[in-house]
């Protein structure tokens, strides 16, 4: 077996359309890419393939699937064949392939790591060094609690305390110790501050320590292991759920030290990257949690850079609706110490109203020194906005930035086709994908689950429809999800192989490209919620007022005159 974190990883290094323009070339056609289908003969093309679901299918034959899907099938490969070849191509090494009997991962990695955590928590209690560290942060020992801090003691292998056999594989398969030269094994982390690293379901996939005075590096962190992936995971996004949900919105920000310290002044929505620059799949994620996200960073240039390359890394996961914007802080702060000062309603006010919109920040950077009263300035302006706005999943944010180029550009919004999408070259027009039936409402509720599986919490199995033939496969795609949710998309798809939903995942994945990129997924999710519940509640006062009321018992009174008043 092969993890399906990994799967998940690689599916978010390929790009489908490269893989597939590989092997037959693609051409640009609204938001999608098309080609003659190579598998069933045909002179108009009707093959597609969508960049930002990485899914293709051909309105032709039905053939369909993710970029391993598409390899198998195109290649005659197997699933495993498929999978390496793919992570070649990318430079991803497979982990353990060829050992089908051993789990991955192993429990043996989660436990390693779960006990290590314990331990450094308990020696933190007993270090009074380490304990006036966190106090002069400014933390208390609540805080330091929810994060799970710890301590990990000098020496060379305090773990030993620990783990009874010291050379197991798993401690240095989950990062915790280093294996040396002459076989002589040390711990990791040695005289720091541990900050515990949590995936989404709250199991600790990894440690970040900082040392108490001056030293390098400041902070190490563990390395990349089956179970760690930091381009991946964000710091403090396990705690920070709730808040996050009821803030409406995430803010992210540079170092663990920021999340901790905002949360100690009850600023409990921030998450932090892990020491590495947001990536795509770090934007998607925290996109399907909330639809609002704040980057903070500082003020000066680096806080620039790196601002600039959170940006980058976001436009393929913006969505109409959503909203990114920036926080630039004063120069030489960070959130840390600028709550620290400013305290907690400054720094609230900051968020509410220092931030940059990313089409203003976007804008700003691209006519940064610049030239624009010169055609070269213009035109050079001009050269490094394409790619980048071909990147922006929103269809409508686009093309309003779209306008605002042209405009600093003294364009004509159409010229360059800087606005809306190229038309395809072509003459021939392809068909028009087959106008399916709608959807019915348990039906719209399963596909927009899977654009959202984090939703699933919402729905309440009583108020499906029994007459929906869908209905009865609900609460297992339900449960299902909870273990996918993580996921992206195509992920979901290729987690869903070989397992008794793969029928109905393949099926509801088909449904998606129904619509393109700027279905509002969530808005058709809440309005199938609210059918459900409204027509639950309808059958459900027929029922009872259809009863004598002495028949009802105190609960379903209660019950029908809440009904009677909604
Ligand atoms: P900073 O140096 O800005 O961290 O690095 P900070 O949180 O403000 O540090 P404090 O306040 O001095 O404790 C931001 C993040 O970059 C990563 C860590 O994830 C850190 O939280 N980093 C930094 C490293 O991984 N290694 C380093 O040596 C330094
Ligand atoms: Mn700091």
């Amino acid at each position: 077996m092969i993890p399906r974190d990994f799967i998940d990883t690689l599916l978010a290094r390929v790009d489908i359309v490269d893989v597939i323009d590989r092997r037959v070339p693609l051409k640009k056609a609204g938001q999608n890419y098309q080609a003659c289908c190579p598998f069933h003969s045909e002179k108009t093309p009707s093959f597609t393939v969508s960049p930002t679901k990485q899914f293709y299918h051909c309105f032709g034959c039905g053939a369909h699937g993710t970029a391993l899907g598409f390899l198998m099938e195109y290649e005659h490969m197997g699933f495993p064949d498929a999978v390496a070849a793919l992570a070649q191509d990318v430079g991803l090494p497979v982990p353990e392939s060829g050992e089908p009997d051993r789990p991955k991962p192993p429990p043996a990695l989660w436990d390693a790591l779960e006990q290590a955590a314990q331990f450094y928590k308990k020696q933190l209690k007993q270090t009074p060094r380490a304990i006036d560290y966190l106090k002069q942060r400014g933390l208390t020992g609540a805080i330091a609690a929810r994060y799970g801090i710890g301590y990990a003691p000098d020496g060379w292998s305090p773990l030993r305390q620990v783990f009874s056999d010291y050379a197991a594989d798993a401690l240095a398969a989950s990062g915790l110790v280093i294996d040396g030269d002459n076989n002589r094994r040390y711990d990791r982390f040695r005289d720091r501050i541990m900050f515990p690293i949590r995936n989404i379901k709250g199991q600790i996939v990894g440690f970040g320590g900082r040392v108490l005075d001056q030293g390098e590096p400041k902070y190490l962190n563990s390395p990349e292991t089956p179970l760690f992936h930091k381009g991946s995971e964000l710091y403090g996004l396990f705690e920070a759920r709730a808040a996050i949900k009821a803030a409406g919105r995430a803010i992210v920000v540079e170092g663990y030290m920021d999340v901790v310290a905002l949360a100690q002044h009850g600023v409990e929505f921030a998450v932090a990257a892990l020491g590495t620059a947001t990536t795509p799949i770090h934007a998607r994620t925290l996109l399907r949690h909330t639809d609002r996200l704040i980057f903070a960073f500082d003020g000066d240039n680096a806080g620039r850079k790196a601002a600039w390359r959170a940006l980058e890394n976001s436009l393929e996961a913006l969505q109409d609706g959503k909203e990114v914007s920036f926080l630039f802080l004063p120069e030489g702060e960070d959130p840390d110490s600028y709550i620290r000062t400013h305290g907690q309603t400054a720094f609230l006010q900051l968020l509410d109203t220092g931030t940059m919109p990313l089409s203003a920040f976007l804008v700003r950077e691209l006519s940064r020194d610049r030239k624009l009263d010169s055609q070269e300035g213009r035109a050079a302006m001009i050269k490094d906005a394409k790619p980048l706005l071909d990147k922006i999943g929103a269809p409508l944010l686009a093309s309003l930035i779209r306008r605002q180029i042209a405009d600093l550009a003294h364009l004509q919004a159409d010229e360059l086709g800087l606005v809306g999408e190229k038309r395809p070259q072509t003459t021939r027009r392809a068909p028009r994908p087959q106008r399916r039936p709608a959807p019915s409402r348990v039906r719209s509720l399963a596909r927009t689950l899977l654009m959202n599986p984090q939703r699933a919490a919402e729905v309440d199995p009583c108020w499906l429809d029994v007459n929906d033939p869908l209905s009865g496969h609900m609460g297992e795609l339900m449960a299902w999800l909870r273990d996918v949710e993580q996921l992206s998309l195509p992920a979901i798809a290729e987690a869903a192989r070989g397992s008794t939903l793969e029928p109905l995942v393949d099926e509801l994945m088909t449904d998606l490209l129904d619509k393109d990129d700027s279905w509002d997924w969530n808005a058709e999710f809440d309005g199938a919620v609210k059918q459900l519940r409204d027509d639950w509640q309808r059958r459900r006062w027929q029922e009872l007022a259809a009863r004598p009321l002495s028949s009802l018992s105190t609960s379903e009174r209660q019950e029908l005159a809440e009904l009677a008043r909604s």
